[in-house]
């Protein structure tokens, strides 16, 4: 049975939710503490035992490649300053893995940028990690992209990882239909993209992890536009279902929406919390700052 090895990381949207900040800057390169939002969705899969990742770039997107290439100039002064915290820093990035990069010509959907990975990929199965989304680690099960990966190398069935959403936010997602087997991992039985809450009774929505049966591939040539005349990998997800299976996990660990204004806030908090440099002041300047509210004092 294949291990995956390698990772699509869509990265090719207009970020027009964090218009101005993204006429220039790709969404994903908006920092959350002192790294972009993308070094968090790559280091998830290098720990999850990706080597190559595929990164499915729109215009405008070189900014990304950059960041995990040399800079010879700042590392050259990092060095003559004996600045080597930092350098070893910039070091572990550029060697973080084989970062890939394809061109999306044409913005007509996930599920085409997803297709758009096919010549890197080829017959291999592969992970999707959506590029705005950022999941922390938990100390018994890794991150989420692990549990994935583990979960397809034990059973050779898609896997893909759910989330309990609230009614106002069924529509925001895909939503997956399941069927539970033992506690935290289900069958799915079929799937809508952004339904409205009616629609389905269900409340397990798509956090943007997955690893695919190389099929979704074979079935994304023929897919066709639907919902926003877009290409939706959910649809095609939906055909893999009845095709091959599709097993779906819950997680402990956190998510965060960065490409969503408050999600990106939250992201930059509780990192920022969790960072030994800042976590103790920032948690004193909370603390204050909620008292403050408390007394209406803001
Ligand atoms: C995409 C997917 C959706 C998924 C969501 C996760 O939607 O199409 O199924 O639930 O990401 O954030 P988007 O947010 O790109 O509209």
């Amino acid at each position: 049975m294949g291990k995956i090895r390698k990772a699509i990381i869509p990265a090719a949207g207009l970020g027009t939710r964090f218009l101005p900040a993204t006429k220039t800057v790709p969404k994903e390169m908006l920092t959350i503490v002192d790294a972009p939002i993308i070094f968090y969705v790559v280091e998830e899969a290098i720990k999850a035992g990706i080597e190559d990742i595929i990164l499915i770039a729109g215009r405008g997107k070189h900014a990304i490649e950059d960041f995990f290439d040399t800079s010879y100039e700042l590392e050259d002064r990092l060095a003559k300053d004996g600045k080597l915290h930092l350098l070893e820093k910039l070091s572990r990035i550029r060697n973080m893995a084989n970062i890939i990069s394809i061109r999306q010509k044409q913005a007509l959907g996930l599920g085409h940028a997803i297709l758009t990975g096919l010549p890197i990929v080829g017959d291999d199965p592969f992970a999707v990690l959506l590029g705005d989304e950022i999941t922390t680690e938990t100390p018994t099960s890794g991150n989420v992209t692990n549990l994935l990966c583990r979960s397809f190398e034990d059973t050779n069935v898609s896997s893909i990882s759910i989330m309990k959403v609230d009614d106002k936010d069924v529509s925001k997602y895909g939503i997956a239909e399941t069927t539970e087997i033992r506690p935290g991992f289900f069958k799915v039985t079929d799937l809508t993209e952004k339904p409205k809450p009616t629609e389905t009774k269900s409340r397990w929505a798509l956090p943007g992890r997955y690893v695919f049966d190389n099929h979704i591939m074979e079935i994304l040539k023929s897919a066709k536009p639907s919902l926003n005349g877009e290409i939706q990998l959910t649809d095609s997800m939906r055909v893999l279902c009845r095709d091959k299976g599709l097993n779906a996990m819950t997680f402990e660990s956190r998510r965060f929406d960065a490409g969503d204004k408050l999600g990106y806030l939250q992201a930059n908090i509780e990192l920022a919390l969790d960072n030994p440099e800042l976590g103790d002041e920032l948690k004193s300047y909370i603390l204050g700052l909620s008292a403050r509210l408390q007394g209406g004092k803001r």
